[in-house]
């Protein structure tokens, strides 16, 4: 039996965790504050605060799902300067962020894109992998969605859709239990590839989900620039699909609509 720590038990870690628990003995989940500290124990994970580094040892599994790349990769840093020992498995997540804009197909050999963004995340790729080399692998998640999180919740509190990308940029999404599924295969993959798209395509344009999501909230339409006239992103997951999630539970963006309420 293989003990997983999860550094950062929030939404995505806590559902690892629990699905770890499906058929493993021990989880252990690292939070920052104590508040989702009864919720983990009630589901028999072992739950504790700030860094797991002193309780790393080379036979236990490591999943990294702190809130964001920058704090992703200071806490990398923190274990390659404590000298902790590389777990035999460590899953790190990343964001499709990694591509910028970037149209036309997408895969996991696509190059970060343009700007200060998808640099700073190849930046917490790179300091990733000099610490976990061949253990590591990267999940580059898109848009994550459940009840009360992801788009469709943060447009129902907000009341209208934000400006601040064009309206025919792709939005990649996943849901939050499809990415913990593909999450809990990278940890037990014998031979996994070292990066992984993590996203449920079809996706649809900006402009597309904001006017289905307002249309299902009865919200006025979408007040968009106009289009650039990008060429939609395509991702491509075959290699999701072949080694971690061949059958996404939640497979059509609109699901979003659905199975995410407010
Ligand atoms: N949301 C998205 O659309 C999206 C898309 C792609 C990738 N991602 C990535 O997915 C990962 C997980 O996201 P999520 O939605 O599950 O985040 P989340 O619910 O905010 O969970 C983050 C967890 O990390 C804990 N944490 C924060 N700072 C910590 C620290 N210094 N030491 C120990 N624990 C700490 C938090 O503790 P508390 O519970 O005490 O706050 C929380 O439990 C992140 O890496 C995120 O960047 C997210």
């Amino acid at each position: 039996m293989t003990h997983l720590i999860v550094w950062g038990a929030g939404e995505l870690g806590g559902r690892v965790a629990r699905r770890w628990l499906h058929t493993e003995s021990a989880a252990t989940g690292y939070t920052n504050t104590p508040a989702r500290h009864a919720d983990l124990a009630a589901a028999g994970i072992t739950p504790r605060r700030g860094s797991p580094a002193a309780d790393l040892t080379p036979d236990v599994v490591l999943l990294l799902s702190l809130p964001g790349h920058t704090v992703q990769q200071q806490a990398v840093q923190q274990l390659v300067e404590s000298r902790a020992p590389v777990p035999r498995r460590v899953v790190f997540i990343s964001v499709t962020g990694y591509y910028g804009s970037a149209p036309g197909p997408i895969s996991e050999e696509t190059p970060p894109g343009e700007g200060s963004r998808p640099a700073s995340i190849a930046l917490a790729e790179q300091t990733f992998w000099r610490w976990a080399g061949s253990a590591g692998v990267i999940l580059r998640l898109g848009g994550l969605y459940c009840d009360g999180r992801g788009p469709y919740s943060a447009l129902a509190r907000r009341g209208k859709a934000g400006r601040s990308a064009p309206p025919d940029k792709t939005m990649a999404l996943i849901h939050y239990d499809d990415a913990a599924a593909a999450v809990v295969a990278a940890l037990k993959h014998p031979t996994p590839e070292p990066v992984y798209l993590a996203v449920t395509p079809p996706c649809p344009t900006r402009l597309e989900f904001y006017r289905a999501a307002c249309h299902k909230l009865g919200l006025p339409e979408p007040d968009f620039d106009p289009p650039l006239g990008l060429p939609p992103a395509e991702f491509d997951v075959a290699r999701l699909r072949r080694d971690l999630l061949p059958s996404p539970a939640f497979p059509d963006w609109r699901m979003s609509l659905v199975f995410s309420r407010p």
